[in-house]
């Protein structure tokens, strides 16, 4: 019986890929395929086509967390401001840009200014920072959270060329349920706004919340591709222990590689990163993550001293992007995987 489904499926999962690679689009119940008997026929679907749209290159992109200090208060989060367990830093302005002067130095393209949602940096300090970070001719991503039209309009004015907000779960029960006080439309809109002054746009999901459906992963996907977003994150959920989500207790390593491998599938020439999340729950997964669809590193860049601090789930294992050994070993893994390191400003639609 077992093997006479896994024989039908089996046969299901050829004709969904090969639908895949050919037209780009599948339907829910074709992605829901996909995610529940997802193996190794997916991953090198989503390998081939990164292979044939995104070349071999892979794009650094460097990391600076410039605040841990968060007003939100998200169920699976470690900086949620009910967290009292946790020592709060911010950045100084003079820190961040020493930050994106090593980046520079260190040959990187693009620098990613992520935080908690900190109504210290109101719109003139992140202008005045933008501003200073694009006089050093970085390619620059801002991620921290929803503001309103008029203030994404102002970093876009400043001179800022992407922006990242990931959806998180476009189920809008469990999105009420994880994110008090907050909208699953307004966040929608939120996209929608960055999308239409010219960001390169950037979302995702955590995958494995308690309560999330492969229906809502699906979904999640063809809402990538209704957005037509430029960057997708995708990272499995990791529990924190000093939240209300502190007991779930699984893996999601294996889901989240079928989610990003999918995403990969219909939408083929974006940009794709290999999360901290997926290295942190698997030994080499980030490599994994690149040979299953990712094209995008973001090594961490953020001074030392602050860095454990930043902690939206535990044991994250980011990669010291400002050491010269650990980069050089970086380049060692992607090499052996028979990869480059991009030279390029790595937007989506370069041509290669
Ligand atoms: N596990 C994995 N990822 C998490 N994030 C927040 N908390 C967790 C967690 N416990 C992710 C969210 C957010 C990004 C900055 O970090 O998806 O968008
Ligand atoms: Fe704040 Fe983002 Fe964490 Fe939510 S996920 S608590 S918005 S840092």
């Amino acid at each position: 019986m077992r093997v006479f489904y896994g024989n039908i499926a089996a046969q299901d999962m050829e004709k969904i890929i090969k639908k895949a690679l050919n037209t780009r689009i599948l339907d829910k119940e074709e992605i829901i395929h996909l995610l529940s008997f997802g193996d190794n026929r997916l991953y090198s679907a989503a390998d081939k086509t990164r292979k044939e749209f995104k070349g071999n290159s892979v794009h650094l992109r460097a990391l600076i967390e410039f605040t841990n200090i968060c007003q939100r208060n998200c169920f699976y989060c470690g900086l949620r401001c009910d967290n009292k367990n946790i020592e709060r830093y911010r950045l100084s302005i003079n820190e961040i840009l020493e930050c994106a002067k090593k980046a520079k130095e260190l040959g990187y393209k693009t620098v990613v200014l992520q935080g908690g949602e900190d109504a210290f940096f109101d719109a003139e300090k992140i202008c005045n920072i933008i501003k200073e970070i694009k006089k050093l001719d970085l390619i620059l991503t801002l991620s921290f959270g929803e503001k309103d039209y008029d203030e994404y309009k102002a970093y876009k004015k400043a001179g800022a060329d992407r922006y990242l907000l990931r959806i998180e779960t476009t189920d809008k029960s469990l999105y009420k349920s994880l994110h008090p006080n907050m909208n699953f439309d307004n966040r929608v809109n939120c996209l929608y706004n960055i999308k239409s002054l010219g960001f390169e746009t950037g979302t995702g999901s955590l995958v494995g919340l308690p309560n999330q459906t492969i229906e809502s992963l699906a979904e999640d996907i063809l809402f990538f591709k209704k957005l037509d977003a430029d960057m997708v994150g995708i990272g499995p959920f990791i529990p924190h222990p000093d939240t209300p989500l502190a007991y779930v207790n699984k893996n999601n390593f294996d889901l989240s590689l079928k989610v990003m491998a999918a995403t990969r599938l219909l939408l083929p020439d974006i940009n794709i990163p290999a999360t901290t999340a997926m290295e942190t729950l698997k030994k080499e997964g980030r490599i994994i993550a690149l040979e299953s669809g990712a094209n995008v590193i973001m090594p961490n860049i953020t001074i030392e001293k602050y860095k454990a601090k930043y902690a939206i789930y535990p044991n994250k294992t980011s990669l010291n992007g400002a050491n010269y050994n650990t980069l050089l070993d970086l380049q060692k893994k992607i090499y052996n995987i028979g990869r480059t390191i991009s030279k390029s400003n790595g937007f989506r639609n370069e041509t290669l």
